[in-house]
């Protein structure tokens, strides 16, 4: 099974951007513990992250027939991005969105998700264990998909 977790547009800032907001952890202390999750779990873990929205797209396109689920953090593009969305939209896997802070705990603009309802479920407001959430969830409902599709 392989989970591809994405990581949107400024993630990899992450450290120094907003530390009230984010905390002080790096994008690749994320991608460790990810991946440290992955092992436990017995499940390969692949992490991209991109602040090129077309770069973002063409990542998902190649998940379709590789991926088994996916984890994304879109950043702020999770509020308008319809190309995000629709390259999201034509994966038939499991999709669990993740966010570090809880977006509707902040500014009205952030309260809306573009993502959401493509997405099985999101997790949002614990930080890094948004991700470890999200991992664990995504590994459940593909394991789920498959099981339904053997009977
Ligand atoms: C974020 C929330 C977004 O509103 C913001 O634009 C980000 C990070 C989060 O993880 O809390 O870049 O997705």
């Amino acid at each position: 099974m392989k989970v591809l977790v994405l990581h949107g547009v400024n993630l990899d800032m992450l450290g120094k951007r907003d530390p009230g907001q984010y905390g002080t952890v790096t994008l690749a202390q994320i991608d460790d513990a990810i991946k440290a999750l992955g092992s436990e779990l017995g499940v390969d873990v692949e992490t991209f992250q991109s602040n090129v929205e077309g770069h973002l797209c063409e990542r998902i396109h190649r998940a379709h027939g590789d991926a088994d689920a996916v984890v994304i953090n879109a950043g702020a593009w999770t509020h308008y991005s319809y190309a995000v969305r629709d390259a999201l939209a034509i994966l038939r896997v499991p999709i669990v969105e993740v966010h570090l802070s809880n977006i509707h705990a902040r500014e009205a603009f952030r309260h809306d998700s573009v993502i959401a309802a493509v997405a099985k479920g999101q997790i949002a407001g614990f930080g890094l264990d948004s991700y470890l959430l999200g991992v664990r969830a995504a590994v459940s409902a593909a394991q789920a998909a498959e099981a339904s599709a053997e009977h």
